[in-house]
């Protein structure tokens, strides 16, 4: 596992229990709309976090299994789970790539706001195309970069002084190849634009203050046309929040 991942998960576990954006974001909603639920289905939620997908969609199904490579994680999810008195619902820590799961024995895979810290997202999803039977399904959700290489750029710098076990987030038309790559038939596809203050975008990081500075540093040197194609609301001279952009994907294994 990437000690940058453990160091930062491991770190900020807690924060992610309490996120309101992780435990209601529109693009939960999205994904659990869109996800061809039934009672009987038997689902993976990869790379898990503290549960908030795993146990959104717990009630509408058999059982859940949520992996997470990251202990400290999956103990934040145990806990929130008997809070909730959610009982269909077992953690297995392991790795994206390679869960150590039986082949073809879920219905769906689901992975939220994870894929961007993956090292190969390629492995993920054969991994997930290995884990569900025929004809199920996978639903993800990522933040996307936009697709103009200048402004992609800065989000992807910014990303990673917010949070420095991001890896690589892959825009929308590249997530389309890939997935039908795999062999998935995409069924739904959607982008979720959330309005993010810079402030609350930096409190994650190990020191708030100084992201705060070096993100201000690259914006600085942005042009207009890379700001407004992030949507920047500037006041006072001072970037005040943008918009981050995520992708909602439903696709089926062939
Ligand atoms: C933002 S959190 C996930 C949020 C969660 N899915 C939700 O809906 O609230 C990202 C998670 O990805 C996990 N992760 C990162 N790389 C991983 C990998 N290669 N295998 C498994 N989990 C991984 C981290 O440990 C972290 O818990």
């Amino acid at each position: 596992m990437s000690a940058k991942i453990n160091n930062h998960f491991g770190r900020t576990a807690a924060k992610y229990t309490a996120s309101e954006s992780h435990a209601r974001g529109a693009d939960l909603t999205t994904l659990l709309e869109r996800l061809p639920l039934c009672q009987t289905d038997i689902v993976v939620d990869i790379a898990t976090g503290t549960g908030h997908t795993a146990l959104a969609v717990a009630p509408c199904v058999a059982r859940v299994v949520g992996v997470d490579s990251v202990s400290a994680m999956i103990r934040e999810a145990r806990i929130l789970a008997r809070d909730r008195g959610i009982a269909n619902v077992t953690w297995v820590r392991s790795d994206a790539a390679s869960t150590g799961l039986a082949s073809a024995s879920f219905d769906v895979v689901t992975c939220r706001r994870a894929a961007h810290h993956f090292a190969d997202v390629t492995a993920f999803l054969a991994e997930s195309r290995r884990l569900l039977r025929r004809g199920g399904t996978l639903g993800i959700v990522d933040q996307i970069p936009p697709e103009n290489g200048a402004a992609a750029e800065l989000t992807e710098g910014m990303e990673k002084l917010h949070d420095p076990s991001h890896g690589c987030a892959l825009p929308a038309s590249e997530w389309a190849r890939i997935v039908e790559a795999a062999e998935f038939e995409t069924r739904f596809s959607h982008v979720i634009e959330d309005r993010v203050s810079l402030e609350q975008f930096v409190s994650t990081a190990r020191d708030p203050a100084v992201a705060r500075s070096q993100v201000d540093r690259q914006l600085d040197r942005a042009t207009s046309s890379v700001l407004n194609d992030i949507g920047f609301v500037v006041c006072e001279n001072r970037v005040r929040s943008f918009i981050k952009r995520r992708l909602v994907l439903v696709a089926r294994r062939r």
